[in-house]
């Protein structure tokens, strides 16, 4: 089931349309399908599940102000974003803050607004927490980021389950919380975990959310701590590539409900508040990057669609943000969709970088300069992601459509 049809015609008129007026490179989000994936993760997580918007994919501040008015909180990483988070409209008690590298400024920040959680990621931190809110006479809300003892099964991106910077390795956790015991102003308040990102495979997700609710179940047995928030993380993801199947959300659904009820899970932590944090596939497939092209040519055989903007806006479209091998996004020429696609081509940005291929033997019409070059599948960490500054070109205007 695909939620979005990406061929459909009307939708790269809008974007043709965009481009009469906007100067390329720039990226373009559709407002309309940011509310059809929030509508649709929604419906597959029960209505004691809060979502929490990961501003790291897309810090747009007319997409961070769709979020909140969707009535989403804020997974923020930094006082940048948390700042943006404000000027956004989420409120203090629905913003968390989380990254393993979080500077005493910006913990001293978090503090003096009272955030609702902050995600303690190391015995120092808390200390350096404790010691701040001392200092500040407020009580920090904090809870620990578990870095669980066995990974996913499989991810797109795994951030738990072996060594890793995020997070305290659950066989520390007796470590954490007899620090915590003597600590007079930092409130515990919960669990966050946080093991992977792009998980299109339901089970997969669910095994993270059993294990969620294991680690859960195990600091209330082991350590008597009350968790007035069990933040679940997420690793919601969208397919990007040929042959990559869709997130079966009904799927996930199921499976939760049936995990919910095995655990008795909202029965052992009443009045507890439940999180999930989503970035990519609240806004990912609602992103199109377009690039124009200047110039076609052929070396040894290959030919190459030279494009005004390239891995300076859009890494991870060159596959430099952590794919093994490149793979093709989902690419059309804008201003030829009805054409049939009988050239095989390979697209490269401006860069001075032999890394800056957008695409590589990919079957597109006949291109020629002038041609609009749309990456689809751009929502998330495309601007977000890349090196703007590489080479110093404009960085590149985005729109919001509806
Ligand atoms: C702590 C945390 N929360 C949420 C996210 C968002 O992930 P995604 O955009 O895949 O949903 C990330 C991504 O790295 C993360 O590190």
């Amino acid at each position: 089931m695909i939620l979005k049809d990406w061929l459909k015609m009307e939708d790269f008129r809008k974007i043709l349309d965009v481009a009469t007026g906007v100067r390329t490179p720039f990226f373009v989000y559709d407002a309309s399908t940011m509310r059809d994936k929030h509508r649709l993760l929604r419906e597959g997580l029960n209505p004691q599940f809060e979502i929490f918007y990961a501003l790291k994919s897309n810090p747009n501040i007319r997409v961070a102000q769709i979020m909140s008015q969707l009535g989403l909180g804020a997974d923020v990483a930094s006082s940048g974003e948390l700042e943006l988070a404000e000027i956004a409209g989420f409120l203090s008690e629905k913003i968390s803050f989380a990254g393993p590298g979080k500077t005493e400024d910006e913990l001293k920040i978090a503090i003096e607004k009272n955030l609702s959680f902050i995600s303690i990621e190391s015995i120092q931190e808390l200390l350096l927490v404790h010691s701040i809110a001392q200092q500040l006479n407020k009580i920090a809300c904090v809870g620990v980021r578990v870095n669980p003892a066995r990974p996913l099964k499989s991810s797109g991106m795994i951030m738990g389950g072996e060594s890793t910077q995020f997070g305290i390795d659950e066989e520390q956790l007796a470590d954490f919380f007899r620090a915590l015991k003597h600590l007079s102003h930092v409130q515990f308040k919960g669990l966050h975990v946080f093991a992977g990102s792009q998980i299109l495979n339901h089970t997969v997700l669910l095994d993270s959310f059993e294990n969620v609710m294991r680690i859960a179940l195990m600091i209330k047995d082991s350590y008597g701590a009350k968790l007035d928030i069990i933040n679940f993380g997420g690793g919601f993801g969208i397919p990007y590539f040929k042959n990559e199947k869709v997130l079966d959300i009904h799927a996930f659904s199921a499976g939760l409900k049936d995990l919910l009820s095995k655990y008795n899970f909202f029965g052992m932590f009443p009045g507890t508040r439940f999180f999930v944090e989503a970035g990519r596939y609240l806004v990912g497939e609602s992103g199109y990057y377009v690039t124009k092209i200047l110039y076609k040519k052929v070396s040894r055989g290959k030919t190459f669609l030279i494009t005004d903007g390239g891995m300076n806006h859009h890494l991870a479209a060159t596959g430099n943000l952590g794919q093994i091998l490149q793979k093709n996004y989902h690419i059309k020429i804008l201003n030829k969709i009805d054409e049939p696609c009988d050239e095989k081509v390979s697209i490269a940005g401006p860069l001075c970088t032999p890394l800056d291929i957008l695409a590589n033997n990919i079957m597109l019409p006949h291109a020629s300069p002038g041609d609009l070059v749309c990456i689809c599948n751009s929502g998330a960490y495309g601007y977000s992601a890349s090196p703007l500054k590489f080479l110093s070109h404009h960085e590149p205007p985005e729109v919001v459509i509806e």
